[in-house]
């Protein structure tokens, strides 16, 4: 049991953070093939339909991380997904990412969900630090996440290789006591 074990139904203003399940395949299969979001996350691994659907129907499972899906609040309609992942208990530590699709980009949809799913993770005392890693190109994310509290301590320099040229990654994290005070 760790404090991902459960997996919660959050309810923002305009979205609801709900577990992943086997029916979001072809949603996150859409996303994981959006050319700008595999730049902005990075990501060069190529993925089949068949990993996509094995991946949605197992994520309920998982002890030790979280896989929600972020959804209108209004339709239930996707827009995207928020990881909590690398736990790590000794140090009471836990990774962040954020994925949203094209078209909910840039209606406020991504610091709603991020300041929904650090609230629900720190609200729990066994956690006292999420960290996350952000390309220094990607200006909005790092904004959002200076916004909701994250504090940028690090660089990971030319950690990304993407368009014949290297990219520095920055780590970034908010701790308990900073989510309190904030
Ligand atoms: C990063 C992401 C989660 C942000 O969510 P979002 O819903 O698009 O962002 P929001 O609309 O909540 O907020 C965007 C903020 O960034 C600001 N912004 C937009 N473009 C910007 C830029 N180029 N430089 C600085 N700030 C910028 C906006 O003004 C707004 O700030 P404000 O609310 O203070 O005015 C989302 O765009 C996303 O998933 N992108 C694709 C994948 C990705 O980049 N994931 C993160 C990988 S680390």
């Amino acid at each position: 049991m760790s404090p991902f074990t459960p997996k919660p139904t959050i309810t923002g203003e305009t979205v609801v953070l709900r577990p992943l399940v086997a029916t979001d395949a072809q949603d996150l299969w859409d996303d994981v093939n959006d050319d700008e979001a595999r730049r902005l996350t990075g990501t060069h691994a190529d993925f089949t339909r068949d990993q996509i659907d094995r991946w949605c129907a197992t994520r309920i499972d998982q002890d030790d991380r979280l896989d929600l899906a972020v959804v209108d609040r209004s339709d239930g309609a996707w827009l995207g997904e928020v990881v909590i992942h690398d736990w790590d208990p000794d140090n009471r530590s836990c990774g962040f990412r954020i994925a949203l699709r094209s078209a909910a980009r840039g209606r406020g949809v991504g610091t709603e969900a991020t300041k929904l799913v650090v609230d629900h993770v720190l609200s729990d005392p066994e956690v006292n630090r999420v960290s996350l890693e952000v390309f220094d190109f990607n200006e909005r994310a790092r904004h959002v996440y200076r916004k909701v509290g994250f504090v940028e301590e690090g660089t990971l320099r030319e950690a990304l290789w993407w368009g014949d040229e290297p990219h520095d990654a920055i780590v970034m994290s908010i701790l308990r006591r900073e989510w309190r005070s904030g």
